[in-house]
C-alpha cells in the first residue's frame, strides 16, 4: 500500500476590491510608475479599506469560498492553520477568530509567524498532521493585511505591499499525488535587516515608538534582496536535485511574489522558462503569507492532476523554503 500523503483538494481566495495603483502612489510619495515597474514589477495592489475589517475578515472570505468550491461542510474541518504576521490583534490568534466566523465548530487551530514563508511553513505543518493520521481535513490559510503595517510616507517600502488571503484544503490520499518533499530554513540573524521594531514585548507601544514610526515594516531592501535571490534559488535547486527533477519535469514554479527580479533570478537558476512560473505580482504586490496561495487560486484552471509544482518563499526571520508537490485534481472548468 502507498504511503499516505497530504493532497491539496481545493483552493479559495479573497482580495479586497479597492485598488492602489502606481499613479495614485506617486501622488503620495516621491516615486513613479516607471521606477516601480522596473525595480519591482508591481502595477497595483489591493487595500482593505472597510473600517472594522482586517485579516480575519479576508481569511474567513477565502475559507468560505474554499468550502463552497469543495462541497465541504464547515463542521468537517478538524484543523485550521494560518500563516500571518498581521493578526487582527496580538492575541487571540487569527485562526481562532476564523474558526468562529467561518463556523469551523469542530476545528482547533493556531497561527504561524514566518512572514512571507508563512504559507509554506503552515502547509508543511498541515501535511504532517495529515500524514500522521491525526487529521482528515485541514485548512491551510495564508492571510495578511500589510496595509496596516506599511508606512505610506516611506517610498522604499510602501510600493511593495498589498492585502489578501487564500486557503487550501488538505486531505489524505493513497494516490501518487500530494506533497512529496520539503526543505525549510531559518536564520534569525536576518532580523536586523527586516522587522517590525515595536509593539512586542521588547519595545511595547509607547508615544515614543509611535512618534518614531516604529510600528511599520523596516527593511534594508538591497541586503534582503541578495539573501532572497540566493536562498530561494538554493533550496529550489536542491529540492529538484534530490527528487531527480529537471526543468522539463516542472509544470510550475510557484514563488513568493516580492519582486519580479527575484522571481526571474530564481527561475534562471532552476533553468525554467517564464511560462513555467506563476506570476501575479503586478496586480496584488507582496501580500506576504498570501502570495503563494493567491497564485494557486489565480492559476488553478491551468493545472491538472499529476502536475509537478515547486513552491518557494523567502521572508522576514529570515525564513525560506521549498515544497515539492504533485497537483491532486483536475479543476472544474
Ligand atoms: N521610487 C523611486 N526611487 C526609489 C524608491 C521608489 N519607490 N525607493 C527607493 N528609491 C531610490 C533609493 O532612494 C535609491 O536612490 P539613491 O541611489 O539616490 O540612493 C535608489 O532608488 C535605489 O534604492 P535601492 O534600495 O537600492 O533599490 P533596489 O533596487 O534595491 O529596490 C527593493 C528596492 C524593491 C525594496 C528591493 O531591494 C527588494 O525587492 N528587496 C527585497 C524585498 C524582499 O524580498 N523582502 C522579503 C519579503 S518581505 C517580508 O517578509 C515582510
Amino acid at each position: 500500500m502507498n504511503k499516505i500523503r497530504a493532497a491539496i483538494k481545493g483552493i479559495g481566495g479573497y482580495v479586497p476590491p479597492d485598488i492602489l495603483d502606481n499613479f495614485e502612489l506617486s501622488r503620495m510619495v516621491d516615486t513613479s510608475n516607471e521606477w516601480i515597474m522596473q525595480r519591482i514589477g508591481i502595477k497595483e495592489r489591493r487595500i482593505l479599506k472597510e473600517k472594522g475589517k482586517a485579516t480575519a475578515y479576508m481569511g474567513t472570505k477565502a475559507i468560505k469560498e474554499l468550502l463552497k468550491k469543495t462541497n465541504t461542510a464547515p463542521e468537517e474541518i478538524d484543523f485550521l492553520i494560518c500563516g500571518t504576521i498581521t493578526p487582527d490583534m496580538p492575541f487571540p490568534a487569527v485562526a481562532q477568530i476564523i474558526c468562529d466566523k467561518a463556523g469551523l465548530i469542530n476545528a482547533y487551530g493556531y497561527d504561524i509567524n514566518a512572514a512571507c514563508s508563512g504559507f509554506v511553513f503552515a502547509l508543511e505543518t498541515g501535511r504532517r498532521f495529515i500524514e500522521s493520521g491525526a487529521c482528515k481535513k485541514v485548512v491551510v490559510l495564508g492571510a495578511d493585511m500589510m496595509s496596516a503595517i506599511t508606512n505610506y510616507e516611506d517610498r522604499s517600502t510602501c510600493p511593495l505591499f498589498g492585502d489578501g488571503a487564500a486557503a487550501v484544503l488538505l486531505e489524505p490520499t493513497n494516490e501518487d499525488v500530494g506533497i512529496i518533499d520539503s526543505i525549510l530554513k531559518v536564520d534569525g540573524s536576518g532580523a536586523k535587516l527586516l522587522h517590525l521594531y515595536a509593539g512586542g514585548s521588547l519595545h511595547p507601544a509607547s508615544y515614543e515608538t509611535i512618534d518614531r514610526k516604529q510600528h511599520f515594516v523596516f527593511q534594508e531592501g538591497q541586503n534582503v534582496f541578495k539573501f532572497a535571490v540566493s536562498k530561494m534559488a538554493e533550496v529550489s535547486v536542491e529540492i529538484m536535485q534530490r527528487n531527480n527533477l529537471t526543468h522539463n519535469d516542472i509544470k510550475y514554479l510557484v514563488p513568493h511574489q516580492a519582486n519580479l527580479r527575484i522571481i526571474d533570478a530564481t527561475a534562471r537558476r532552476m533553468e525554467i522558462n517564464r511560462d513555467q512560473v506563476m506570476i501575479n505580482i503586478e496586480k496584488y504586490g507582496n501580500t506576504t503569507a498570501a502570495t503563494i496561495p493567491l497564485c494557486l487560486w489565480d492559476f488553478e484552471n491551468n493545472l491538472k492532476k499529476g502536475d509537478n509544482l515547486i513552491l518557494t518563499s523567502f521572508g522576514a526571520g529570515f525564513t525560506w523554503g521549498s515544497i515539492y508537490l504533485k497537483w491532486a485534481y483536475d479543476p472544474k472548468k
